[in-house]
Parts: structure tokens; C-alpha cells; sequence
């Protein structure tokens, strides 16, 4: 990561400090997120051997990626997007606003990994560059929304009190559109998430289809990702075709 940017960026996160120089804890958990999505992205790039031009956009493209979230809480007082503004476009916006990428010749890889962080899907026709930066803070980002939901299990009374979990119920069984969008390899709708098994379940499929790179693959086996989802699902009673869904994971990692 370039030193300007870095210091650019920490600046511009002062700005949203307190006369006590504290963030605040909603911020503070973001840019915590943000330099483990950082971290996720230096291995991802060592590990795939990427060539120093794509290593270098995919580790400044993870440091950028929600920089709009800042903004969003300050603005909003939320982190949903359908409800405020998209942040990877309010990132991307940002950015280039403040003209931290001006003069690279990288820059609009960099921009637009940004943008399409949160998107479904990447569109098709991207270029060497753009293609590592974006697919990079894609999965290094989804590797630390695994470790998150983990946390949040440990740390919050979620039996009586799911709104870490978007207030989802948690007795209630999985959605079969989520099972069977999940087993045919498909993106989920966000509107078939109707229990919190559905909000877990969405994170297997992440495994089975939406991590781009082995060493992703790799690293959310190693952490326990995996298996902390089949025994969290078996808490909930979501039953047996939660299961298999966990099954058809397991194989993909072994695959
Ligand atoms: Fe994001």
C-alpha cells in the first residue's frame, strides 16, 4: 500500500473523531473490518503469486472499499444501504472527489473494484487489473464478514434480541427459495431472507460459489468458518436440508 494513501485515508477517518479522539463504536468496528480486509487481501495476493501491478491495486482497493461508510453512519445513522445510499458508489464518489488515485495509471481499476465491491456480480469484460483488485476485495471482504457474524454469535444476546441479525426470527426454518438458489450455485435474493438460519445459510453459499479464489476457499476452511455455520444452523433446528447444504461446502473445499 502506498504511504500517501494510507495517510490519506487515516486523515480523512480523524475527521469523524470525537473531541475525546475516540471513532465511536460503530466506526471503530468498520475500520477494524477494513484493515482485516486489508490483511485478507496481502495473503490472497501473496498466495495467488498475483504480479506487483495487480498486488498493489487489490491491497489499496481493500484499504478504499467502504470508505463511504464514514459518511453513511454520520449521515444516516445506518449501515443499510437499501434504506440509505449504496456505500461502494458513495466509496467510489469519495475517492475520486478527494483525488487520492490522481496521476496512477491504476486508478480506474482501483475505482471501480471499489464500486463493484457489493455488487452480485461482476459485469463481464473487465481488465487484468481491474478483474484482481475487484475479485480480491470481493472475497477478503466476504472472509471478514465470516469472522463478524462469529463475533456478533459470541457477543450479543441474539436468543432475545436478533438486531445485530437484522431483527430475522430465529426459530423460523430456512427459506426453500435460499436452499435452492444456494444448491444451483445462484446468488440470493436479499428480500428470500426471512430467518436468521436464511442470513447464515446466504455465508455456506458464499463457500460453495461466492469466493473467487482457492486460497479463500482455503483460508475459510482453515479458520472454521465452515464449521462454525453446520453447528450454529444444528442450534438453530434448521434442519436437515440446512445440512446438506453445509455438505455440499465441505465438498467444494475439498474439491
Ligand atoms: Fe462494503
Amino acid at each position: 500500500m502506498t504511504k500517501s494513501l494510507r495517510a490519506n485515508y487515516q486523515a480523512y477517518v480523524d475527521t469523524f473523531r470525537r473531541p475525546d479522539g475516540t471513532l465511536g463504536d460503530m466506526l471503530e468496528l468498520k475500520l477494524r473490518h477494513t484493515m482485516r480486509v486489508v490483511s485478507n487481501a496481502r495473503l490472497i495476493a501473496a498466495e495467488e503469486h498475483f504480479a506487483e501491478d495487480e498486488r498493489v491495486a487489490a491491497v489499496d482497493a481493500a484499504l478504499l472499499h467502504d470508505t463511504g461508510r464514514y459518511e453513511q453512519l454520520t449521515r444516516f445513522n445506518s449501515f443499510n444501504d437499501a434504506t440509505t445510499i449504496d456505500h461502494a458508489a458513495l466509496s467510489h464518489d469519495l475517492v475520486l472527489r478527494f483525488g487520492w488515485l490522481d496521476g496512477r495509471a491504476d486508478a480506474q481499476a482501483i475505482l471501480d473494484a471499489v464500486r463493484l465491491h457489493n455488487r452480485k456480480e461482476l459485469p463481464a469484460g473487465l481488465d487484468r487489473i481491474t478483474t484482481a483488485a475487484a475479485q480480491t476485495v470481493r472475497d477478503a471482504d466476504k472472509l471478514d464478514i465470516f469472522r463478524v457474524l462469529e463475533n456478533l454469535v459470541a457477543t450479543t444476546d441474539w436468543r432475545t434480541d436478533s438486531r445485530a441479525f437484522w431483527n430475522l426470527p430465529i426459530d423460523r426454518q430456512p427459506n426453500p427459495r435460499v436452499l435452492s438458489a444456494i444448491r444451483a450455485g445462484e446468488s440470493v435474493d436479499y428480500s428470500d431472507i426471512l430467518s436468521l438460519a436464511d442470513f447464515v445459510l446466504i455465508q455456506v453459499g458464499w463457500m460453495i460459489s461466492g469466493l473467487y479464489y482457492p486460497v479463500s476457499r482455503r483460508l475459510a476452511r482453515e479458520r472454521g468458518h465452515l464449521a462454525f455455520r453446520r453447528k450454529f444452523l444444528a442450534e438453530l433446528g434448521a434442519g436437515d436440508a440446512a445440512e446438506q447444504v453445509c455438505r455440499l461446502a465441505a465438498c467444494e473445499f475439498l474439491c
